[in-house]
């Protein structure tokens, strides 16, 4: 117990599986996860009344509802500060943490995930609260792992941002670290480029063992090459059903050629109205109603926009009032099941969901498009 090993002699090239035990690895279809309730204006960078605006209460009121609903995730945003602009969407912020230690208590049997910026936390204390988080929630916690990409929020950590492909690096050697204090008995020391650690040590050990699951958000390929190596679920975003489809197949194959099996999901945002024209009627509405200096600083600080084609930067600005940048499922209960059932087709495994008002859209998504999942075998909620 007293003696020290150096980590890096004994990582493993790649993760090994983790604790498929839970709703995440059920035989149940296409997975679904409540996502980014912990941050305001999570689904639609818009100026629209309706917009998601955050209290305790009405995360709770969300969570609860998405369990009782069948979903299988919440999975919370991590975010320091919002896009400016007139309404700053995304500026009122709920910690993913301790939102997640409270959420695990109040539920039963959904997986709580933590959405860690790895830039912003010792692993070392990131690794113990996912284990407490764990423990709270007898075996439910979940880590979705980012690289982080927005400067202002790292500079109140007093850190300069990385290069893109640098951000991957660090999150590679801050995850080995995690991996090594949830699954090793002895103590060891840790010398990378970033982290400098002596004699680590953690008890206790998660419930879900060897480990609990992982995702990461990624969309590059070296967040992907990152993600196929340590991930569990690994996200894509695509136009179509077929880019979809062929971008699953690319993500799977990269991780066999590494002997590792993955999951893949992607982020939606959810339109969904009595009609198909409805529906389109209120995305139409969302877009006039843009806060249209919060997107332009959300394409320029996320995404170099001044270097970007007008035409693509366009129809970027459009996605983010409209949906966030998810992939927007837009039309009638009928036509949003159509989309999710031609996802699940394309070999998609699960989707983080967003609305612009989650409590309505969680209502209309429960009550009118889930039955149809149901009926037509895309989600199936007894094994
Ligand atoms: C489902 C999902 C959740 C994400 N959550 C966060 C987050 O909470 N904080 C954050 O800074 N970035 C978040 N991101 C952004 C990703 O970490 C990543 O920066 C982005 O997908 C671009 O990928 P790339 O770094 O490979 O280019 C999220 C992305 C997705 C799709």
């Amino acid at each position: 117990m007293n003696v020290s090993h150096s980590l890096q002699s004994t990582i493993p090239a790649v993760a090994t599986p983790c604790d498929q035990s839970g709703p995440l690895f059920a035989d149940t279809g296409i997975k679904l996860a409540v996502f980014g309730s912990n941050v305001s204006a999570a689904g639609a960078l818009s100026c629209a009344a309706e917009r998601h605006e955050i209290s305790w209460q009405r995360n709770l009121s969300i969570v609860q509802k998405a369990e009782r609903a069948g979903f299988d995730a919440a999975v919370p945003l991590s975010r320091w500060r919002g896009f400016e602009g007139s309404t700053n969407p995304w500026g009122n912020s709920f910690d993913a943490y301790t939102w997640a230690a409270a959420m695990a208590a109040v539920t039963t049997h959904m997986m709580i995930f933590v959405t860690a910026q790895c830039m912003t936390a010792s692993p070392v204390a990131a690794a113990k609260q996912l284990t407490t988080i764990d423990h709270i929630s007898s075996g439910r916690v979940g880590l979705n792992v980012v690289a982080g990409w927005f400067e202002k929020e790292l500079r109140m950590f007093g850190k300069l941002q990385l290069d893109h492909d640098e951000r991957y690096d660090y999150a590679e050697e801050w995850l080995e670290v995690i991996y090594a204090l949830w699954t090793r008995h002895d103590q060891f020391d840790f010398t990378g480029r970033w982290q400098d650690i002596t004699s680590a040590y953690q008890q206790p050990k998660n419930i879900q063992q060897p480990r609990p699951p992982v995702m990461n958000a990624a969309f590059s390929p070296r967040g992907h090459r990152l993600a196929a190596k340590y991930a569990d679920i690994l996200f894509v975003s695509a136009f179509d059903p077929d880019g979809a489809t062929a971008k699953v197949k690319e993500l799977r194959a990269l991780a066999a050629e590494l002997g590792r099996e993955i999951k893949v999901w992607m982020p939606v945002g959810v339109i969904c109205a009595d009609s198909d024209a409805a529906a389109g009627q209120l995305a139409a509405r969302y877009e006039r109603e843009a806060d249209a200096q919060a997107v332009a600083n959300n394409i320029e600080w996320a995404m170099g926009g001044t270097q970007m084609p007008e035409d693509h930067r366009r129809a970027l600005a459009k996605s983010m009032a409209i949906t966030g940048g998810s992939y927007p499922l837009i039309g009638s209960a009928g036509s949003v099941a159509d989309q999710i059932e031609q996802l699940s087709a394309a070999g998609v495994d699960g989707l983080c969901l967003t609305w612009m008002n989650y409590e309505d859209g969680l209502d209309q998504f429960s009550d009118n498009v889930l039955p149809l999942l149901r009926q037509r075998g895309v989600r199936r909620d007894t094994v």
